[in-house]
């Protein structure tokens, strides 16, 4: 099949970020959910890195030293040449997951994450990412991933063949954007001849609308790879067991707060199944999700309440976005959830001095909340992308972040479409958009004062 195994390689995927591959976001939901995490990351990876974005990121802005790989060289060269250019100390590198785990440089890593990466590979990728984790996970060491599952994703999957079908038989399977789009246009046509199959899955019209919207580079590495598996939660995890991990917590903050996703109702029957991995299973169905992005741990266990109330106590948040247009209210699986004002609004006020403030001052200044009220109110707050959780960086990582900033700056945002710059605050990336990304460049040329 050739070193890319049936992957797309020849249309570069997108130059993504994605926080959830930040230690600092998985330790804070662990945490939140009474789970023990490692109080520092010294050492993780990003399998798959793709253009690189996150990863770089990642070393400019923590003091944790990252690896990465990905088979793609393409790919590799640009995200080796724009951490070279910014002067920062990372490891990557351009083996496949089954060299890999070989690779004598590579130390054991307390953090690895891999977005995107698991529904689209083999099953021999997969069992070398299993073999990486196995070998290479520190005890207490924690896994992200993400992956398709079933029940919200299966009415895709014909779906899903057909458009590659079609495209390997019209295209050559062709990653061309317009082979792919004409791919999807051949699904478009057929439901507009309603067909049976679009008429029994009403849905679908609207899922079909979205995916054509779609960056074609996107779809290509969604769609159009020769791997394409789904399986529901529970499989997966037994995967994640074989290899002595356990299911932690999933990694969208919003699942974190039970009653902005499911009912009283439905929560009441979720917490009669005592088994937690098929629990999570089973509402799955409840929310028909098809995507889902998740902690494993290696030696999970639970704080005792006093360790947990320690640990929480010490976490410091701090605005991340203005609060001018902030709307009382979550869109959320169980709909639009209203905030209550009274609590969130001295939050708000409190966080306008755009300074960092641990959970143990927010409850010295506010007495009339308790500690389980503010995590919840902090959450939704993460969530909604007001807030963030942060670190007190070294003035060396405050000093890469910058320089990784000046690069995106100066040399790749217009042409590589990115969005992106590091916060050595938030030790990960965050979105700016392109009006500000020009005044932040006119500021640094000291071109306008602030
Ligand atoms: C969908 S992209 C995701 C990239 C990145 N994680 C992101 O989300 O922006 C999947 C990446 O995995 C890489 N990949 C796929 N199979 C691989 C393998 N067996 N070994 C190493 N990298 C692989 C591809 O080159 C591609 O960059």
């Amino acid at each position: 099949m050739g070193w890319n195994e049936g992957y797309v390689t020849n249309l570069l995927y997108t130059y993504g970020y994605y926080t959830e591959l930040n230690p600092l976001t998985a330790r804070l939901l662990l945490l939140i959910n009474g789970i023990a995490c490692k109080s520092e990351f010294d050492t993780a990876c990003e399998l798959g890195f793709g253009q690189g974005m996150s990863v770089n990121i990642h070393a400019a802005s923590s003091s944790t030293s990252w690896y990465g790989t990905d088979f793609n060289p393409a790919q590799v060269d640009f995200a080796k040449s724009l951490a070279k250019k910014s002067e920062l100390k990372v490891n990557l590198y351009d083996d496949s997951f089954e060299q890999f785990v070989n690779n004598p440089d590579i130390p054991n890593f307390d953090f690895i994450g891999l977005h995107g990466i698991w529904s689209w590979i083999s099953d021999e990728s997969r069992e070398a990412i299993l073999k990486i984790i196995e070998k290479k996970l520190n005890v207490g060491g924690v896994v992200y991933c993400s992956y398709n599952v079933d029940p919200g994703f299966t009415v895709i999957s014909p779906i899903q063949h057909l458009m590659k079908r079609y495209n390997d038989l019209n295209h050559h399977g062709s990653s061309d954007p317009r082979c792919i789009s004409d791919s999807v246009n051949f699904i478009e046509d057929l439901f507009n001849l309603n067909a049976k199959y679009a008429l029994a899955n009403p849905t679908l019209k609207e899922r079909l609308k979205r995916i054509s919207s779609q960056d074609r580079h996107y779809l290509a590495h969604e769609f159009f790879n020769s791997h394409w598996d789904l399986f529901p939660f529970d499989e997966i995890a037994k995967q994640f067991e074989d290899v002595k991990l356990n299911f932690a917590v999933s990694a969208d903050f919003k699942d974190s707060v039970p009653n902005v996703n499911l009912t009283f109702e439905q929560q009441a029957k979720l917490n009669q199944i005592d088994d937690r991995v098929f629990r999570e299973t089973v509402r799955d169905f409840m929310l028909n999700q098809q995507f889902r992005r998740d902690y494993f741990v290696k030696g999970l266990r639970f704080l005792t309440p006093l360790e947990q109330r320690e640990q929480l106590l010490k976490l410091k948040f701090m605005l991340k976005q203005s609060t001018k247009n902030f709307e009382y209210k979550l869109q959320a699986p169980i709909g639009e959830f209203t905030l209550k004002q009274e609590m969130y609004e001295p939050l708000l006020k409190l966080f306008a001095d755009l300074k960092a403030h641990s959970v143990a001052e927010i409850l010295e200044t506010y007495k009339n909340l308790n500690l389980s009220s503010l995590m919840s109110c902090l959450i939704i707050l993460s969530a909604k992308g007001t807030i963030t959780v942060v670190q007190d960086p070294s003035s060396k990582v405050v000093d890469s972040a910058l320089r990784l900033n000046k690069q995106i700056l100066t040399n790749y945002t217009s042409t590589n479409n990115i969005h992106f710059l590091a916060s050595p605050v938030t030790g990960g990336g965050i979105l700016v958009n392109t009006l500000d990304q020009i005044l932040i460049k006119a500021y640094q040329n000291q071109q306008v004062s602030l």
